[in-house]
């Protein structure tokens, strides 16, 4: 048995948790950066909390400058604002954009500029100033991971910056937050934290040695992450229909952000794989959020990967509540997929790549540059190479995944 954990020092989960911040940003220091956005900081519960913060006698400046998709020029003022304060420590609040920003701002008030330095994996020299995260969406599990995601203006692809580094230092998730989440955005948000804990159970599993944890930020399927992740899928479907038909169910949103939460710490350790990879250049195409495209992908990733993957995604279904028929692997992966896209499909995620948007004179850059992010691809539990991702993304454009060979492929990734 192999596992790993990564975390922040604390994670509190609850309904009216977010008052706890106050003593939280108290204990790690005197002068607090709060990084959010405009529409946050327009809100009254935005008010409340900062009258929290006050009340501990902690100094704080509020950056609202950060956009979604999180451009890196957005992060400027963020950094100028921390260093005027002289900050000790960073609040980020709101969706994943402005925790990554959280994230990234930290980084570069402890390390400085570029940004570009620290692309990649294992690019961050030392501990950033600890990061407080708590977030409005239901999610991306930014508060837990080891990532920030930056659109840079002078790259095509959106870059990650992955290093346990920059896992925040405590994470408050108080569901509440969420309620205001009109349903597209929870359901985009949500098919992301889905997306996340499927990926997570089903990537490849490393046959590990003593390196193996210093030399990938994404270490692959383990028993740790197994466990997060088989928890999070349940606790998702379980209620991602709910929270998106009805945006006043609490239990459907303590229930999606305890499974984002949980899909967070599974994939900040295991890694996402070819849905993630794909994305990327699908999203600066068709200028179409993340969740989308990593949800349009599931089906087809998942049909794709069947060959390698059967009985992980046979338990992905019992988690799900599909019908199991023990006597057939292959009827059970078929029911677990069709459940999946019926799923998504009544969220109002689109049913292939064309409804997303995509050209079909652009599968060939797309399938090009989702071979790129090496760090995912190598996560496939089939190995995937430029001919076998251009046929993927083929399926996924003309919404057949019967398309996909389904031969089996016994070789490991990685
Ligand atoms: N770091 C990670 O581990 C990780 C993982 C997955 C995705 N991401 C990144 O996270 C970003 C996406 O984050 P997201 O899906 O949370 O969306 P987001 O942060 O981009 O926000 C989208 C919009 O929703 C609004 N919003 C947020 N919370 C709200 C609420 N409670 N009520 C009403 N409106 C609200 C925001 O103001 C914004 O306009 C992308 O940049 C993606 O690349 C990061
Ligand atoms: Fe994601």
């Amino acid at each position: 048995m192999f596992g790993v954990a990564r975390s922040p020092r604390n994670v509190v989960f609850g309904a009216g948790q977010r008052f706890s911040v106050g003593k939280s940003a108290a204990a790690l220091g005197s002068r607090l950066l709060v990084v959010t956005d405009a529409r946050l900081e327009a809100d009254q519960e935005f008010a409340k909390l900062m009258d929290v913060i006050r009340s501990t006698g902690v100094a704080f400046s509020v950056y609202a400058g950060v956009e979604p998709e999180l451009p890196a020029a957005s992060l400027v003022g963020g950094v100028s604002a921390g260093k005027v304060l002289g900050a000790e420590m960073v609040l980020g609040i709101g969706g994943g954009s402005c925790i990554d920003a959280a994230k990234a701002i930290a980084l570069l008030l402890a390390h400085g500029d570029p940004l570009s330095s620290y692309y990649g994996e294992f690019k961050v020299p030392g501990p950033t100033l600890p990061v407080i995260a708590m977030p409005t969406t239901s999610g991306t599990g930014s508060e837990v991971t080891p990532v920030a995601v930056v659109a840079d203006a002078d790259r095509a692809l959106k870059v990650g910056i992955a290093s346990p580094h920059l896992i925040p230092h405590t994470a408050i998730c108080d569901p509440e937050l969420t309620y205001t989440c009109p349903p597209g955005l929870t359901a985009i948000s949500g098919a992301d934290a889905l997306v996340h804990a499927i990926e997570a159970f089903t990537t490849a599993r490393r046959a590990p040695d003593h390196g193996t944890v210093h030399e990938h930020v994404f270490i692959g399927k383990n028993e740790i992450s197994d466990l997060n992740a088989l928890a999070a899928i349940g606790y998702i479907g379980a209620s991602l229909e709910q929270a998106y038909a009805n945006p006043k169910d609490e239990t459907a949103r303590a229930r999606m952000m305890f499974g984002s939460l949980l899909a967070g710490q599974a994939f900040g350790v295991a890694g996402t794989s070819v849905c993630h990879a794909a994305q990327y250049p699908i999203g600066v195409l068709t200028h179409t959020p993340h969740g989308l495209g990593v949800a349009a992908m599931l089906p087809y990733a998942l049909a794709f990967n069947r060959p390698n993957a059967g009985p992980d995604i046979v338990r992905v279904g019992r988690a799900l509540g599909v019908e199991v028929f023990e006597e057939s692997e292959d009827a059970t992966v078929e029911s677990t997929i069709r459940h999946i896209e019926q799923l998504l499909e009544r969220i109002g995620v689109p049913q292939s790549l064309e409804a997303l948007g995509l050209a079909a004179s652009d599968l060939d850059w797309v399938a090009e540059h989702a071979m790129l992010s090496t760090r995912l691809v190598k996560n496939n539990p089939r190995p995937i190479d430029q001919q076998s991702m251009r046929s993927l993304i083929g399926a996924a454009h003309a919404g057949d995944r019967h398309m996909l060979s389904t031969s089996s492929t016994h070789s490991q990734a990685v």
